[in-house]
């Protein structure tokens, strides 16, 4: 599974990726400051959070998005809840900290890295403590290492996903890519962005088209920004016109990352992904899915289980406008994510190796390498 990569590797002199360029949170004495992502691409502008209703607007807002960051986010904001807990019974402190977690979890429902490390966390607190008996201040500093934790191993899963990406692509490519995996969206480099970090730093001199990804404009507004910022040959393109650009022939490959994926490899991710796969397949363009194994839930049999986030409408007609865009009262479903069938993904790129079908097969195995 990991030859083509370490083949990779060996013939590009493979450098690690340098400092990213810009991260979506910081964890600074004791401060956790965000970047609030609704302002880009004008304002780089970090706000502290110092509650659990503060993270929770965040998360709702998308001042913070993207699974990975939400899932690290979310694990700061469990602790700086906690650590304002001033009593001295660790049993309530616990107890809070379940409400706080649950409380987090229900702030978006499809990206499954949200509960999966709230989750993570909780179960280090109760094990912990079912073993040893910890002071209310012990508990606090075990939810911060925790928190910690996630925050490395992600920066960790981001930099292989990089180099097992960038295996599978070859200089000078057309890619196409929906919504933003990239630095912001995780501790750092991304995920289906980050091979294209690491081919800009190695001379791959690759040409992206981005997605603009209505209606919360995440390509506009966040990829070609980052991509900008990083000096990567990117073009900006709306929604409707990926088909056209495949037919030109100047898309080679088609990168996106992914909210939750189910245990047969249907993937969900930013609503629109599913229409660039079903293209990519007319267009025999190879459609690689991003997946870092915390975003794997074997525990969702089929995408038809994935709960899918509807939000207010008038993100399509009036959020990004100076004036209405369409009749007042009007009807409208925006749906946040949709769920692309695995049989139109070429590949699942983790931070553990790339996959390929039988997904149902594939996806355990390495899950629970
Ligand atoms: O609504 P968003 O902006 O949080 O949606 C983000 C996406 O769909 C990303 O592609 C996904 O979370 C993967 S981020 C590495």
């Amino acid at each position: 599974m990991n030859k083509a990569f370490e083949q990779h590797n060996k013939e590009a002199g493979a450098q690690p990726l340098g400092r990213p360029l810009i991260t979506p949170l910081r964890f600074e004495d004791g401060r956790l400051m965000l970047l609030d992502q609704t302002l880009l691409p004008a304002e780089e502008k970090y706000i502290q959070i110092s509650t659990k209703e503060e993270m929770w607007e965040a998360i709702y807002k998308l001042r913070v998005r993207g699974a990975p960051a939400i899932g690290v986010a979310a694990a700061y904001g469990l602790y700086v809840e906690s650590a304002r807990y001033a009593g001295e019974s660790v049993e309530e402190f616990m107890q809070q900290a379940v409400e706080t977690a649950l409380y987090l979890e229900s702030s978006r429902p499809t990206a499954v890295n949200l509960s999966w490390a709230l989750r993570r966390m909780i179960k280090k607190l109760t094990e912990t403590a079912s073993s040893v008996r910890l002071s209310v201040q012990q508990a606090k500093e075990l939810l911060l290492e925790e928190a910690q934790a996630i925050h490395r191993e992600d920066v960790a899963a981001c930099e292989a996903m990089g180099e097992y990406g960038l295996s599978l692509l070859k200089p000078g490519m057309g890619i196409l890519t929906h919504c933003n995996a990239g630095t912001i969206a995780t501790s750092a480099y991304g995920t289906c962005l980050a091979p294209i970090h690491l081919g800009q730093q190695r001379g791959y001199g690759f040409h992206v088209f981005a997605d603009e990804t209505r209606p919360l404009l995440q390509g506009a507004r966040l990829t070609a920004w980052e991509l900008c910022k990083a000096g990567v040959d990117v073009t900006l393109i709306c929604d409707n016109m990926a088909a056209s650009v495949m037919k030109n022939g100047w898309i080679n490959a088609c990168v996106v990352g992914c909210d939750r994926m189910a245990a047969n490899g249907d993937g969900a991710n930013k609503i629109g992904t599913m229409g660039v796969a079903i293209l990519a397949r007319k267009f025999g363009i190879p459609f690689y899915m991003y997946v870092p194994t915390s975003t794997i839930d074997l525990a969702t049999a089929t995408g038809e289980e994935i709960r899918i986030e509807q939000r207010d409408g008038e993100e399509i007609y009036r959020l990004w406008y100076e004036k209405p865009m369409a009749p007042a009262g009007i009807k409208t479903y925006n749906p946040a994510f949709d769920v692309t069938p695995a049989e139109y993904i070429t590949a699942v790129i983790t931070e553990k190796g790339i996959v390929y079908p039988p997904y149902d097969i594939n996806l355990k195995k390495i899950k629970e390498e």
